[in-house]
């Protein structure tokens, strides 16, 4: 093996990977596989789907050059006009269309409907039940969550929920090929709506959407309380370890002692959820609007990818969490 090959980030386990919905999601499944050698396969209906993979992969590329120092050794790419044409012969499938049950449960029936015996079917929702999806396919067995976040090409972490009717070893084989490109499968122990992450988010989500519409801050207050703060620590501890040396020489202990009689202060709206409506939605529009300064959604995801690529980097240097994966 050349330097330069034993240099190079792992390379995709299976050769052949199908994507069914090409968004913000699915042009990112297919940066994290391409451009670590598989093959990859596209089915979207969306006319422009091409154009705005194209460019989703421009930046896909940049970044892996930037967080590796080599340019990618990549599959080859195709287009399909038709979805049992675009599966046949992948090893794992990825669908990502839009969040709605109906249509994912539409989408899987011609998935399995076209797919191998041992083709691994995953879905991206960010929170359906799996077991929901399941319901009324002829083959349901090799259907799992595989949860990503966005940029797909960037992030490591993978949450995977299986079903009642995935079958006993489709997460362990799941689990290795997300390995073999980089990434972190969180195996979720029980199928619960929204998994881990989505649940945490949705509950910073909903108290960010109240600190608005209360009129108590602006979208980038609230993200400067975030990113100028706890935003980092989490990056590289998470929540319980950050705790963890938040209560001193004690640790855990005393932080709980210290912090437990606020759980029943008034400090959050806990489940109450504000409404959506056209004030609050032009608050926060706007308010991300006049943020960006000019930039572009594009330029945003640029310069978010390389703001990633320095932490990640920077983890590494430290041999941490999910540094250890570059
Ligand atoms: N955006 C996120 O941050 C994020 C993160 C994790 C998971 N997800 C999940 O990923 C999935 C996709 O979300 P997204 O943000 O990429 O949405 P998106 O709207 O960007 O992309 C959906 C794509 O699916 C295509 N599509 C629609 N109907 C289709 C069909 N019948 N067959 C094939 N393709 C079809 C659309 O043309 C579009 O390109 C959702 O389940 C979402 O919950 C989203």
């Amino acid at each position: 093996m050349s330097a330069e090959a034993s240099s190079r980030p792992g390379k995709a386990s299976v050769s052949t990977v199908a994507i069914v919905g090409g968004g913000v999601i699915g042009a990112g499944w297919i940066g994290r596989y391409l451009h670590r050698g598989a093959d990859v396969r596209v089915f979207d209906p969306d006319p422009e789907a091409e154009r705005k993979i194209s460019d989703v992969l421009a930046n896909a590329e940049t970044a892996f050059e930037m967080l590796y120092g080599v340019a990618p050794v990549k599959g080859t790419l195709s287009y399909h006009s038709d979805l049992a044409d675009a599966v046949a012969g992948a090893a794992i499938v990825h669908e990502s269309v839009p969040e709605r049950l109906d249509l994912k449960q539409r989408v899987h029936a011609e998935i399995t409907g076209a797919a191998g015996p041992d083709t691994i079917i995953c879905t991206s929702t960010s929170g359906l039940l799996p077991t929901k999806i399941q319901e009324g396919l002829d083959q349901p067995g090799n259907l799992i969550v595989a949860h990503p976040f966005n940029p797909v090409y960037l992030l490591p972490l993978v949450e995977l929920v299986a079903g009642q009717q995935t079958a006993a070893d489709v997460m362990d084989r799941a689990a290795k090929i997300f390995d073999a490109v980089g990434m972190k499968p969180l195996k979720v122990r029980k199928e619960i709506d929204a998994f881990i992450a989505d649940r945490l988010l949705e509950a910073v989500w909903r108290e960010s959407l109240w600190l608005v519409k209360d009129g108590i801050a602006t979208t980038e207050e609230i993200d400067d309380a975030i990113r100028y703060g706890f935003g980092l620590r989490w990056a590289q501890m998470g929540l319980f370890q950050t705790y963890h040396t938040a209560g001193g020489e004690v640790g855990m202990r005393a932080f709980i002692e210290m912090f437990k009689p606020s759980l029943h202060w008034p400090w959050t709206k806990l489940m109450d959820v504000p409404e959506l409506d056209d004030a609050l939605i032009d608050a926060i529009a706007d308010g991300v609007e006049e943020q960006a300064r000019g930039m572009t959604a594009r330029d945003l995801e640029r310069q978010r990818d390389k703001n990633l690529v320095g932490i990640l980097h920077a983890l590494k240097a430290n041999n941490w969490g999910a540094g250890t994966l570059v």
